[in-house]
């Protein structure tokens, strides 16, 4: 089955085309107008996803060599995610599925983010998931494809905004997880104790450390040789209040294979230290291209529903709240 996925929840524009679970496209426009502005402006976004939208597609076709009218379905994300920017993504992925007579479904963007871990690979269920993204952290056991149980969400800050926070605290530019990575690596992550969130059950906080990390800064105005140290202190404390939660629901609930998406699993020490801490386990982490938002895991998601006979009628509305169906 060859389908088109089609991804417009932020700011970047992703459309890819997959064949038989195999990935033929994957072609991720970002915007990068927001970085001066600190954050995603709404309105700016969803104008630049109309100019985008179908240069991407074209894009994608092209460098997966299938002509339009080989594709027989189309998954777009319908929520959660910037309603403007949706609105985009949903309307081409209806014009498409009216024009060709092909199927379209609806896709949960968490649950395209659970999907990124089975692109390259087959896992067996069940195994715990945690979604740690720019707007969610979330830790979800999957007991077989399609059905979810979460366990623990944030209280408050998603993990990746609390990189770009304090990203922004440090003088960077906005999304900032890469850059504190880059920082981190000259820095010693045990420099500076800052606080790990202790809390009941397996959710997450992460607005305590970004704001010890505020206090920290203005106590101690940083020169440019104590910033790789700030970074990779932070970077530490976040990486275990990810690590703390997850491996006690394994232990829990004894299940050894964890998978881990979203933008935050492109980074390097939280791979080596979940896969250092748990060796026991089975890590799974999706390539880095299909760890921030991308075409491909909505695809792969949408070949699944459809391979099932699940189908959306063409009065869907996004749902910039949407959650994962348990
Ligand atoms: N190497 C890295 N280390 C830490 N964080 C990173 C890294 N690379 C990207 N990120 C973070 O990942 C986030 C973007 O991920 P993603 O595209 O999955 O999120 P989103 O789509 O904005 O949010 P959501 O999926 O929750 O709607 C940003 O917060 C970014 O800073
Ligand atoms: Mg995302």
């Amino acid at each position: 089955m060859t389908v088109l996925g089609i991804d417009t929840s932020c700011d970047d524009t992703s459309v890819s085309v997959i064949k038989n679970g195999r990935v033929l496209s994957n072609v991720v426009f970002s915007q990068i107008e927001h970085s001066k502005y600190g954050g995603v402006i709404p309105e700016l976004a969803s104008r630049d996803h109309i100019r985008n939208i179908l240069p991407v597609t074209q894009k994608a076709l092209k460098e997966a060599n299938v002509s339009l009218h080989k594709i027989e379905g189309v998954g777009v994300t319908y929520g959660p995610g910037l309603v403007g920017s949706l609105l985009i993504g949903i309307s081409f992925a209806k014009s498409i599925s009216l024009a060709l007579e092909i199927p379209f479904i609806g896709i949960n963007h968490l649950e395209a983010h659970i999907f990124s871990l089975f692109i390259e690979r087959k896992i067996n269920s069940p195994l715990i998931v945690l979604i740690t993204s720019g707007g969610h952290t979330e830790l979800i056991l999957m007991e077989s494809e399609g059905k979810y149980q979460v366990f623990g969400s944030t209280l408050d800050d998603a993990c990746g905004e609390a990189f770009d926070k304090v990203a922004g605290m440090l003088g960077f530019p906005y999304p900032g997880g890469k850059e504190i990575e880059k920082l981190a690596e000259k820095g010693r992550g045990d420099a500076i104790e800052f606080p790990r969130a202790k809390l009941n059950g397996y959710d997450f906080s992460f607005s305590g450390l970004k704001t010890a990390v505020l206090y920290y800064i203005r106590k101690n105005p940083p020169s440019k040789k104590d910033i790789p140290d700030i970074a990779a202190s932070f970077q530490e404390a976040s990486i275990d209040s990810l690590i703390i939660p997850t491996l006690m629901l394994s232990e829990k609930l004894d299940i050894r294979t964890i998978g881990v998406c979203g933008g935050v699993a492109r980074n390097k020490r939280l791979r080596e230290k979940l896969k250092e801490r748990a060796k026991e386990c089975r890590i799974v982490f999706p390539s880095p291209q299909f760890c921030t938002d991308n075409g491909a895991m909505v695809a792969r998601c949408a070949e699944f529903h459809l391979e099932r006979g699940e189908f959306s009628p063409l009065s869907l509305k996004a749902d910039p709240s949407l959650i994962l169906p348990t």
